[in-house]
């Protein structure tokens, strides 16, 4: 599939301020970091919270899964949301949502009214998962758009090491050690309402909202005072040939990407990344008898570390080597150990070493690819006056296939074994390959002005 034209610094002929964009864009992106927290804390609280409220196993499903449905919410309502009040007004929501959901979870003295505030929490990352990236594509310059939208997974990857980190510290602290490893995330929750005073609305939404005035005044702080009348006028030709509005969304025009994006983001998940995420230690612990809990610990500290470390390696590739070729790369490497593990699973004891090895390839496949890319392409692909509700739409159906995914492993594992498992897993991986080799063209160093122009020709 045929890519879209480059654009080049001389074509933008400005500079981009690129200190003050990477300010901006790691306020917004401090979201990522409670995601990944918020995501990551029930692991290490789960045991606490099953004695101290005498959770049946069906409450402790529901003390798990009571953030991702939140999390559907908030996804669904980020798009109206964001519309109406803009993308940071709708951030400042979800700061707050995330500062409620860390105290409430805290001080909770009721399950009821612990799920709620979890529920709460979900609002916040659906809401946040949606609108950071939006956020972010909207504010970057195209040449390192890709780079500063992957800020936001180097964020939840964080956010889920720290959670780790600080529920293996904090569970010294005994029977209430829960209230402490939910209460900790109040403090980045109030930093990152803080920072969002201090950066800009999105220019993309200042002009198709008409504060025409405004929106320049955003763009000459970014980009320079050179290039901003050449990308203003691109901005407003490009909204000014948008229609919008739900009919837009739905158009004949726009469901090609809609699909892309939908698929890309199912498939994202049920390439099965957070089996291993959520249930990594479980795995472990099965395969190494006797040291437990020791062990899970550490294997989550080092899957953790490695998720991290191939993020940035993802960063520094993606726009110099483009999205498709690192799905590529990602794709067809998580298929491959995939394989490789589930065929391990069947050595015995003798397998440990070669289980541990595969887990951490297939996650730093995924991480170099998948993890960031997804995020990065929904936000680039669709004009601005949809672009908030597409992206909702695609994030709602990736946090849906993510709650049917964490649902669906232990019986899977149950009929299946971890080795049919994951071979099914694998084959979802080389489906996605094959998906994106045939569907998904290149984007890199592009304008979101280009990309419009490029699927308006198609
Ligand atoms: C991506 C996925 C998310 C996963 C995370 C882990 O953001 O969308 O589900 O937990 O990567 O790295």
């Amino acid at each position: 599939m045929s890519g879209i034209e480059p654009t080049t610094r001389s074509q933008r002929s400005g500079t981009s301020n690129s200190a003050y964009v990477w300010f901006v864009a790691s306020v917004a992106a401090a979201s990522g970091f409670l995601f990944g927290f918020d995501t990551a804390v029930i692991n290490g609280a789960l045991v606490f919270l099953k004695v101290h409220f005498g959770l049946t196993s069906f409450q402790t499903e529901i003390a798990a899964s009571s953030l991702l449905l939140g999390c559907l919410v908030g996804a669904g309502a980020a798009g109206k949301c964001s519309d109406l009040f803009g993308r940071r007004k709708s951030l400042m929501g979800a700061a707050l949502l995330f500062a409620v959901s860390a105290l409430g979870s805290a001080l909770a003295v009721s399950f009821v009214f612990f799920a709620c505030m979890r529920g709460f929490g979900g609002l916040a990352i659906g809401l946040a998962s949606a609108l950071t990236p939006v956020y972010i594509s909207e504010v970057a310059p195209p040449e390192s758009r890709g780079r500063l939208v992957s800020l936001n997974q180097l964020a939840i990857v964080t956010g889920i090491l720290v959670a780790y980190l600080s529920n293996w510290q904090l569970a010294g602290l005994g029977s209430t050690s829960w209230r402490w490893m939910f209460g900790v995330a109040a403090f980045p929750s109030v930093g990152f309402l803080v920072g969002l005073f201090y950066i800009p609305e999105s220019p993309r939404w200042l002009v198709a909202n008409n504060q025409r005035e405004a929106g320049y005044a955003v763009l000459e702080k970014i980009a320079g005072p050179h290039g901003v009348q050449a990308e203003m006028n691109a901005i407003e030709l490009a909204i000014s040939e948008e229609g919008g509005g739900a009919g837009e969304l739905f158009s004949e025009q726009m469901r090609p990407r809609l699909l892309i994006a939908i698929a890309l983001a199912v498939l994202e998940q049920i390439c099965g990344i957070n089996t291993v995420l959520y249930y990594g230690a479980l795995i472990f612990a099965q395969q190494f008898h006797g040291q437990s809990m020791k062990l899970a610990i550490g294997v989550n500290v080092v899957v953790g570390l490695v998720n991290l470390i191939f993020t940035i390696v993802a960063m520094f590739f993606i726009d110099r080597w483009g999205r498709r070729l690192l799905f590529l790369v990602a794709t067809a490497g998580m298929a491959i150990s995939l394989t490789v593990l589930a065929a391990s699973f069947k050595l015995g004891p003798g397998g440990q070493y070669l289980i541990f090895g595969c887990i951490l390839a297939y996650i730093a496949f995924f991480a170099v690819g998948l993890g960031p890319g997804v995020w990065v392409y929904i936000a680039e692909i669709f004009p601005t006056r949809v672009r908030g509700q597409a992206t909702s739409i695609a994030t709602m159906a990736l946090w849906s296939a993510c709650l049917v995914v964490t649902l669906t492993f232990l019986s899977i594992v149950d009929s299946m074994g971890l080795s049919g498992a994951f071979a099914l897993y694998a084959l979802l991986s080389l489906i996605t390959f094959v998906f994106i080799w045939k569907w998904i063209p290149e984007t890199r160093g592009k304008s979101l002005e280009q990309i419009q122009h490029y699927w308006s020709q198609r």
